[in-house]
Formats: C-alpha cells, sequence, structure tokens
C-alpha cells in the first residue's frame, strides 16, 4: 500500500494546484480553506477564501466580527452554518488562548468533523489521520473495486480504514492532499482520466470495467419541493426585510417578507392567504404586482420555487408586520440568499 501513496504523491509534486493556503502551516489559513473546500470546489472557493482572511486575518479579528458581518463574506457560497460555525469557533478558540495542537482539540471545535480535524492536524501538525472525503471514496472504491455504499455505517468504517492503511504516516499531509487533488482532476466523478491516471495498471474497477459504478451509494438524496413567496415591499426609499433565525436553511441571512406555502399557489390564491392578510395593517389593500415567477433554487436536499411580489406603500409607512425597516440602499450590507441576490440584480 506505501507504493500506492508513493506513486500518488509523485503525482502531486508534478501536478498539484499551486493554492494559497498551501504555502503556509498556519493552523488558521488551513481550517479557513478546509472549512470552505468541505462543499465547495477549488475554482470557487479561492477567491471567497483570499477575501475572508484579508477581512479576518486571524482567530481574533474573526471572533471579534459582528456575525453579519461573517455571514456577508460567506454569501453566495451556500452550506450557512459553515460560517456561523467558524465565527462560534474563533471565539472558542480564543477562550482556550491558543489554537489546539493535537486531533481531539482541533477535533473539539465547532463545526469541525472528523474529515476537517484529519486535514487541518495532518497539514499543519503533520499528525498522521488520513483524510475521508468524496474524493477520497472515489480514488478507494475505483483502485481497490469496494462495492459497500459509501453512505453506509459498514462503508464508512470500511474506507476509514483503508484510508488510514494507505496513509503514508511520515507524510500525512503530502499523502492527503496528493489523494484529493487526484480525485479532484483525475479519478473524477464523470468522465475520469484514466489514460493519465499513474495507478491504471493496479485499478480493479478499470480492469472489471465498473468504473463508472463506483463508488456505490445506498439511498438517493430525496429532494423536497418548497413554494416561497416573497414580498418586495417599496415605501418610498425604505423596504422591509427580516432575519431567518430559525434552525432552517438560511439561518441568520436576510431576506424580504415571506409566506411559504406548502404547495405553488396562483396570484389569485396568494392575495387570499391569511397569512398574507395578516400582515396587511392598512384597512385598503394595497396595490400588489407580481415581479418574477417560478424561479427555481436549487439546493442539495430541497428545491425552492420562488415567486416575488412587489407592494407598494406609502412612504410614511414605518412599521410593516413585525419586519425591520431599512433604506433601499443599505439591503447591500446585510448578507442574503443567492436567491434572494439574484431577484436584486434582476429587478433593476
Ligand atoms: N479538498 C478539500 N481540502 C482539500 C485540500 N487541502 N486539497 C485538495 N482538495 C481539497
Amino acid at each position: 500500500m506505501e507504493n500506492i501513496s508513493g506513486i500518488l504523491q509523485d503525482w502531486y509534486d508534478k501536478n498539484r494546484r499551486e493554492l494559497p493556503w498551501r504555502m503556509t502551516k498556519n493552523p488558521y489559513y488551513i481550517w479557513v480553506s478546509e472549512i470552505i473546500l468541505q462543499q465547495t470546489r477549488v475554482a470557487q472557493g479561492y477567491d471567497y477564501f483570499i477575501r475572508f482572511v484579508e477581512r479576518f486575518p486571524d482567530v481574533e479579528s474573526l471572533a471579534m466580527a459582528d456575525e453579519d458581518e461573517v455571514m456577508k463574506y460567506w454569501q453566495g457560497l451556500g452550506y450557512y452554518s459553515r460560517a456561523r460555525n467558524l465565527h462560534a469557533a474563533a471565539k472558542q478558540v480564543m477562550a482556550l488562548g491558543v489554537f489546539p495542537v493535537d486531533y481531539a482539540g482541533v477535533r473539539s471545535l465547532k463545526g469541525v468533523g472528523d474529515y476537517t480535524a484529519a486535514a487541518i492536524c495532518s497539514i499543519a501538525y503533520y499528525l498522521p489521520h488520513a483524510v475521508v472525503d468524496g474524493n477520497v471514496y472515489r480514488v478507494l472504491s475505483r483502485l481497490l473495486g469496494v462495492d459497500t455504499p459509501i453512505d453506509s455505517t459498514m462503508g464508512k468504517h470500511e474506507f476509514a480504514e483503508l484510508a488510514n492503511a494507505l496513509l503514508d504516516s511520515s507524510h500525512p499531509g503530502e499523502h492527503n492532499q496528493a489523494i484529493m487533488d487526484f480525485g479532484a482532476m483525475v479519478c473524477t466523478p464523470q468522465s475520469p482520466r484514466c489514460d493519465e491516471c499513474p495507478l491504471v495498471g493496479r485499478c480493479v474497477a478499470k480492469a472489471e470495467n465498473r468504473v463508472n459504478e463506483l463508488p456505490v451509494k445506498s439511498r438517493k438524496t430525496q429532494t423536497k419541493n418548497r413554494y416561497f413567496n416573497y414580498i418586495y415591499v417599496r415605501a418610498g426609499a425604505y423596504t422591509f426585510i427580516n432575519k431567518r433565525v430559525r434552525n432552517d436553511i438560511w439561518k441568520n441571512l436576510y431576506e424580504f417578507p415571506l409566506v411559504e406555502t406548502d404547495h405553488e399557489v396562483s396570484e389569485e390564491e396568494f392575495y387570499a392567504l391569511p397569512e398574507l392578510q395578516a400582515m396587511m395593517v392598512a384597512k385598503e389593500r394595497p396595490v400588489f404586482r407580481s415581479l418574477l415567477r417560478g424561479v427555481k433554487h436549487v439546493l442539495s436536499h430541497r428545491v425552492i420555487w420562488a415567486n416575488f411580489y412587489e407592494v407598494v406603500l406609502p412612504e410614511d409607512t414605518r412599521s410593516f408586520s413585525s419586519f425591520l425597516r431599512i433604506r433601499e440602499e443599505e439591503l447591500d450590507s446585510y448578507p442574503v440568499s443567492r436567491l434572494v441576490s439574484l431577484f436584486l440584480e434582476k429587478k433593476q
């Protein structure tokens, strides 16, 4: 097995991506990069990383920042719990006094799971922990011809053991990054570059013509439809927004007043909704205009179908239900979902 790691590391030496977090052993930078890269490709994460560490160059500056600002720097990256946890963990580190220096300490930080702890400890501290991410599942399942479902308990154990057996303990950070880059650049999910693969001669999946069948997943992630009806209020220079505070998607991001329904509702149905009526304080029904309908926004386990309505209220409207009254031009300074920011771009 060591030979395999050696081949991967040789490949990595020649083909590695030169990335800003690869020029440092500072655990803070490695931590931020690994959190970004958990669910984001390098190509997209790169600019976010640069902007994030420019504004928050160390744990202290992150811990001291206002959460809205941290969320703003994350805007558009998705999986916003990553940013909330990063911020909370920065405060944890400040309380500890130092960035943890061992696996258990790193693993105890909010938002740091087995994968991130192994990545930080192997890269920053040369500790022998193998990472297991989507790339590793793919490379190992194909190379060794393992068809145990990667989302089963048994699969998780089996692949963690295989990953550790393959680990080069004297160069754990290089090994881990080599296998991840290899998975991202050669042993890709679709159309893997087997003709460029230095391990092709040892690949069980290749020999058995099963490359496209591996890795195996037992469950198809179920997607659920949700129906969001947003109300863009225009009261002269003002509008109204709301902070999503519940444990739900986009927690702690801001958005326009929202009525969620359990099915797609027509304009007529929308105007008659009791939730909408309850928001309206004025006796006379204000004029609504349907601006955008059926906007499809795909998340990992959800499809959001969004409609946007505009309602014009008198400029001196001070309150609209319990929503936050802001000047329109202030909208830019609030962290919002990609759906809301796309609407803001479109409506202009
Ligand atoms: N994906 C997540 N972390 C990575 C890293 N350090 N190198 C390559 N791919 C990654």
